[in-house]
């Protein structure tokens, strides 16, 4: 197990609207969203019972397996309870997790164990220095992250260190023109306004979850956004699918 230092990284000024002060926001509250994961790890494993969540995986498997043979090294960024590493282990990917939640780390390192897998520890702050040489990766799959990442130029700098030229990145992100999205974005607005901070907790766990989580995802733009982010990275795009899906995905090549 590898633990980065501690890390508080400030980066370029937030250019989007979504909220005015986005990386000091995140700052203040990137101990909120470790706390907030650290409590759902437990769970999160059961989400992977239903048919739709387990969907995830083949989102991530099939088009990596179109482009990245077996054996090559694909970094999981925001690994969770660690089903889609294992299920690119399964594949025969050398597997890095990482994660900023120590229970969620705890859960993945778990289920990895024995696995050519290499399971990375990072204090996250408003974005994660990953804990690689530049070059060490084939491939980086995330699913449902980067919306926690408040310094969203630094992660994908970031992530363009550490994947190799030509090597390929696929991300699942939250597409703010669906309908869900517009009315969890004007949740966010009321929520934020009202200022009701631990008081959420007092409701039932289903619901202060879900209130928490549209708090803490704080990312929601279109999918043009999300393409220019990953263009001014230095990310050539080969594909966006799921359109006109809360959740799109995106899949892109380091130039
Ligand atoms: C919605 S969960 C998705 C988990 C997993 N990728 C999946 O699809 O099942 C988001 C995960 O990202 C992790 N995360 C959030 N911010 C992060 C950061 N800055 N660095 C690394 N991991 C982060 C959380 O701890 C959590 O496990």
């Amino acid at each position: 197990m590898v633990k980065a230092a501690g890390m508080q990284n400030k980066g370029p000024g937030d250019r989007r609207p979504v909220v005015a002060n986005h990386i000091e926001w995140m700052d203040a509250h990137a101990g909120e969203t470790r706390d907030y994961f650290d409590g759902m790890a437990p769970r999160w494993s059961e989400k992977y019972e239903y048919e739709a969540f387990r969907r995830r995986l083949n989102v991530f498997l099939r088009p990596l397996a179109e482009v990245i043979p077996p054996g090559s090294r694909v970094l999981d960024f925001g690994c969770g309870s660690g089903e889609l590493a294992l299920a690119l282990s399964d594949s025969g990917y050398r597997v890095i997790g990482l994660e900023s939640s120590a229970a969620m780390h705890s859960c993945s390192s778990k289920a990895l164990q024995g696995r050519d897998a290499v399971m990375l520890r990072v204090d996250s702050g408003s974005w994660s220095p990953i804990e690689l040489p530049d070059g060490a990766c084939d491939a980086i799959v995330s699913s449902s992250v980067l919306e926690y990442i408040a310094n969203i130029e630094a992660q994908l700098s970031e992530f363009r260190r550490v994947v190799k030229p030509g090597g390929v990145i696929i991300v699942t992100v939250p597409n703010a023109d669906s309908g869900v999205r517009k009315i969890e974005r004007l949740l966010q607005v009321v929520l934020r306004a009202l200022h009701l901070g631990r008081v959420i907790n007092l409701l039932p766990h289903r619901i202060a979850s879900y209130l928490n989580y549209i708090l803490l995802s704080i990312n929601r733009w279109n999918l043009s956004e999300w393409q220019r982010l990953l263009a001014s990275a230095g990310f050539e795009l080969t594909e966006t699918a799921f359109h006109d899906k809360p959740l799109a995905r995106i899949s892109a090549r380091r130039t």
